[in-house]
């Protein structure tokens, strides 16, 4: 198969490195892909939300499968057209991803189909006085969330309700999130422990990859602002296989049944971010698309065909009931540029690559901001490398040893990363 990934992050290189290992993948494409996919396939010049073009490639270069990495191209309906066009391609459809890209509907869809999630209400534009009234009067921490995608920033945890109505109202006003905020949820707060599971689903049958752990703050010991991501961590041994079924029977599998049920059939991989609380899991949040960086960390456990999967996918013809995984585990620890998830440099070349000996020293070097500039890789984004190392069996150590020794040999201007990425799987 001619295989089209669109992205051009460590997801999107994680998941050409996967393909790539396919027995069915002929030529391997990334749009706009990063210094790393041009090692495995041929980077296209083309914007993931430019889906005209997208699809005029794809007409173009026989493409028989097209995999979808980020949200946006979904959110703008690139599976509806590629489907009505006639074009094999593994995602959601527009209405599909709503489960992402509106809260409010999220919410709602759970608690139609009762599935476990924080308590909430949602508030629209308008709605003022009664949400005014509402935070005066609730318990806190409280959690306010802008109902529409902001980039991983629509997310406030107020402290007090002068916090909550401070933040609150300009959201509702458009003033902070623009559209995406205009819709607000308001939400219990949880505690416990933060987990990621994704099912791989053709709408009917599902299996999941290994459960991970994200490590979403940018300094140690999750202190400082939100990032995308700054490592990540699977199979976490906090969703031991008992628990895992547990969020099979209770989450997944009726969100799959549910989507179903309301004439929307969800396809694709569905991204579940859990809170692990004392009276059991509870989904904090919902992606149409794969994790990044968990994605560098759970697509190489899979011992399975990924093109073979995800063609079945698409097909609506998944066959298997579960994933065969490899007895391992996984760290992936992320470079980024100093001053991420704020303002950064870019353009600085990366040293030590070439001294990296991946398949001796079981470790694999994902591309994220990166660009190739005749012999030299410059760095081009916030998150610039994932280093993931595999360990034997449940030896986290050994691969946070692995993983760290390669991180400690990369060298940047300015390059920073975390130094306790995987310790939550030891701790
Ligand atoms: P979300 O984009 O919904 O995943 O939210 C981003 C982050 O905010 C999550 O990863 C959690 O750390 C935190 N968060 C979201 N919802 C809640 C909640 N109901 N209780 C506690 N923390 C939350
Ligand atoms: N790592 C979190 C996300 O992909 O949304």
């Amino acid at each position: 198969m001619n295989i089209l990934v669109i992205g051009g992050g460590g997801r999107e290189h994680a998941i050409c490195w996967k393909l790539k290992h396919s027995k069915l993948t002929t030529t391997l494409y990334c749009a706009p892909g990063n210094a790393g996919t041009s090692l495995l396939g041929e980077n296209v010049a083309i914007k993931p939300t430019d889906i005209d073009r997208l699809l005029e490639f794809v007409q173009s270069n026989d493409i028989d499968l097209t995999v979808v990495g980020p949200e946006a191209p979904l959110a703008a309906g690139i599976v509806d057209r590629f489907r009505e066009a006639g074009h094999r391609v593994f995602g959601p459809t527009r209405a599909a991803a709503q489960l992402e890209t509106s809260k409010a509907f999220a919410k709602e869809f759970m608690k139609r189909h009762r599935i476990p999630t924080a308590g909430y209400e949602v508030f629209h534009k308008g709605d003022e006085d009664r949400l005014r009234e509402y935070l005066r009067s609730a318990s806190y921490p409280l959690v306010l969330k802008a109902d529409g995608l902001a980039a991983g920033k629509g997310v406030i945890i107020a402290e007090s309700a002068n916090e909550a109505v401070t933040n609150a109202i300009p959201m509702l006003a458009g003033d902070s999130f623009g559209d995406a905020g205009s819709t607000l949820v308001v939400e219990e707060f949880l505690t416990g422990i933060e987990a990621s599971v994704f099912a791989l689903t053709d709408g009917n049958r599902f299996v999941t990859l290994a459960p991970a752990q994200d490590h979403k703050r940018i300094l140690d010991h999750d202190l400082g602002k939100n990032t995308g991501g700054m490592g990540a961590f699977a199979p976490t041994p906090h969703m031991p296989t008992e628990l895992l079924a547990d969020v099979k029977i209770r989450i997944i599998k009726p969100v799959i049944d549910g989507m179903r049920a309301d004439g929307i059939p969800y396809s694709g991989v569905l991204y579940v971010g859990l809170m692990l609380t004392e009276d059991g899991p509870k989904v904090l949040e919902f992606n149409c698309r794969f994790g990044d960086p968990e994605t560098q960390a759970v697509l190489p456990l899979i011992d399975y065909d990924l093109a073979e999967l995800l063609r079945d996918i698409s097909d609506s013809k998944l066959s298997l009931n579960r994933l065969p995984q490899h007895d391992a585990n996984a760290v992936c620890v992320v470079i980024a540029s100093s001053g991420y998830p704020d303002a950064y440099e870019t353009g600085k070349v990366i040293y030590g690559l070439d001294g990296i000996d991946e398949s001796k020293e079981g470790v694999l070097v994902f591309h994220a901001g990166t660009k190739q500039d005749g012999n030299d890789v410059l760095t081009a984004g916030g998150r610039v490398l994932g280093v993931t190392a595999l360990g034997e069996d449940k030896d986290f150590a050994a691969s946070i040893r692995l993983a760290y020794n390669a991180v400690n040999r990369i060298r940047f201007d300015g390059a920073y990363y975390r130094t306790d990425i995987g310790r939550k799987a030891i701790d």
